[in-house]
């Protein structure tokens, strides 16, 4: 082997890219990326034709000159100098813009063969390159689905009420319901629980992370009989099952799915206490529930309100009986992914902290003003806004600053919102630095002992006539975690600069005041993805 030779690999190998993965988030110099499939084509930001500017998607620049279509592939950057312009081009099904004077820029070429297929050799998990005949499907197939993200427990009723015929209908629905679910490595993960004179954990979250041994390992449960003891075992499941060790994830709602033939054998209240005590959301699936001459049987009618942590509805299912129950599966399957409504567990949509700091600089103009509104309505809108859940404030601020709302002044969504609407326009510098301290302090310090985690978010058009710095570096020191969000003329150095680490992922830009609308569900994900790693 020649000296120098492992170098060489080491440069070649690429690295998998989002489809928004911007030229300036890449090395300088030249690097080979691979570009995932199916890339949302009228959400990229590409600015000029051949030569883009660096705040271009790297994949977008890559479709639009031709280099690769929108089934992925090996990609190679290269870092330019900065242009005096940038042309708009129509080319491949992408509309790139123009734009003048920026500091850098990159080329795109085909990425070789060598490199694409050693980076299938590794196991990267952000994207894929879609390599001949293997399918993407499989792949995505093995990760789950991403947008229901849960740790199930299903605890099936094992007695003698049920019987075997019935509970062997019971697991059919099950199993189907699993299989609709998504179980993935990054989806839900599930086990079950029987429920019978004792609780058993026939299998915990992570013995199995596939559909089809899950389905697989249902299709072998066997039917124990004796009393259901639903409470008992409900209680059991709550203190036993979600442990770290058996494969709960920190931060995904844990959820616990009592399904119940007729009615409880014991008392579910005290059961329902322990899992709100710890987090876990009670559905309670009732099947041929207890007609108007068995009511006089049950010990206590409220058996489901008692059970669950929010009497709303939500958290009850009914199904008339066993038979044909395929059209329930799906409806299930809907609630059971809805994770805005798992008020029980600690998500990022339940627990955080949002200050929005918002620029009323001259330059943003009242229109633009409203499209920034929208954004933080958009942004504000995905979250679990209560007294107990996620909070969020608003600091107007030009050269000074005016706290439109704090945290504690709205506890209602559509509160928030409305307040978020009535914003009237201020109008005059940009001291952006001075509006993060005086965020910093008189917003979220009365809530920085809290428990939720806290993000700040600055947006702003244009250049600051002070540091920013120095006081982001302060609020980050206070456990705020800072996105920046620049438009327009908003410097990237600044926007780098007011950003959390790492800042590529917390700093945001978009040209023109539309882009903003965009950006909403990254926003998001980037608040979700910091509250998980915060936990772990
Ligand atoms: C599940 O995993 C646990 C712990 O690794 C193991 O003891 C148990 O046998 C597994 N159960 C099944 C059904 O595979």
């Amino acid at each position: 082997m020649l000296p120098g030779s492992k170098i060489l690999l080491f440069s070649l190998a690429s690295t998998a890219i989002t489809c928004f993965t911007r030229g300036l988030d890449l090395r300088k110099g030249t690097e080979d990326v691979l570009c995932p499939a199916n890339c949302p084509l009228w959400q990229f930001y590409v600015f000029g034709d051949g030569v883009y500017a660096s705040l271009s998607s790297v994949c977008g620049a890559a479709i639009h000159s031709g280099v690769i279509t929108n089934t992925g592939g090996a990609v190679r950057v290269r870092t330019l100098p900065g242009q005096e312009s940038y042309p708009a081009v129509n080319a491949n099904g992408i509309q790139s813009q123009v734009l003048s004077r920026w500091a850098s820029s990159f080329s795109v070429t085909a990425g070789t063969k060598s490199t694409a297929l050693e980076a299938v050799g590794r196991s990267v998990s952000t994207a894929r390159p879609s390599t001949g005949k293997r399918p993407k499907k499989t792949l995505d197939k093995k990760a789950g689905n991403k947008d229901c993200k849960a740790d199930i427990a299903f605890l099936i009723d094992g007695s003698y009420n049920i019987g075997q015929r019935r509970f062997n209908l019971q697991k059919n629905f099950v199993g189907k319901v699993a299989v609709m679910l998504g179980i993935g490595t990054e989806g839900p993960h599930v086990g079950v629980v029987q429920a019978s004179e004792h609780p058993k954990i026939e299998f915990y979250l992570k013995n199995y992370t596939a559909a089809k041994e899950v389905l697989f390992a249902i299709k072998e449960l066997g039917f124990r009989g004796g009393n259901s003891n639903t409470g008992k075992a409900l209680k059991y499941t709550a203190q036993k099952f979600f442990s770290l060790e058996n494969g709960a994830r920190k931060g995904i709602p844990k959820i616990i799915v009592v399904f119940l033939d007729g009615w409880p054998s014991d008392d579910l209240e005290e059961a329902g206490i322990v899992a709100r005590e710890f987090g876990v959301n009670v559905f309670i699936v009732s099947v041929a529930k207890p007609t108007a001459e068995e009511l006089g049987m049950v010990q206590d009618i409220g058996f489901v309100d008692k059970a669950v942590c929010r009497n709303n509805g939500f958290f009850s299912y009914q199904m008339p009986t066993w038979f044909g129950t395929t059209k329930y599966v799906k409806p299930l399957v809907q609630k059971l992914c809805s994770h805005e409504q798992m008020l029980c567990s600690k998500t990022c949509y339940n627990s955080v902290n949002i200050g929005f700091l918002i620029d009323g600089s001259s330059s943003v103009g009242e229109s633009n003003f409203r499209l920034m509104l929208e954004f933080v309505s958009n942004v504000a809108k995905a979250f679990e806004i209560s007294d107990i859940g996620s909070k969020v404030a608003a600091v107007q601020f030009t050269y000074s600053q005016r706290s439109e709302f704090s945290f504690t002044d709205y506890v209602t969504k559509e509160k928030v919102l409305s307040a978020i609407r009535n914003i009237r326009y201020m109008s005059g510098g940009t001291a952006t630095g001075d509006a993060i301290s005086f965020i910093t302090t008189h917003v979220f310090g009365p809530v920085k002992d809290g428990p939720n985690k806290n993000f700040l978010i600055v947006l702003t058009d244009g250049q600051s006539y002070d540091d920013v710095r120095g006081p982001a570096a302060a609020a980050q020191k206070a456990g705020i975690t800072v996105f920046s969000v620049g438009i327009a003329w908003a410097p990237l150095d600044d926007l780098k600069d007011m950003a959390s680490e790492p800042r590529e992922s917390h700093t945001f830009f978009t040209r023109e005041f539309t882009g903003l609308e965009p950006m909403v569900p990254d926003i998001i994900r980037g608040i979700c993805k910091d509250f998980l790693d915060s936990k772990q």
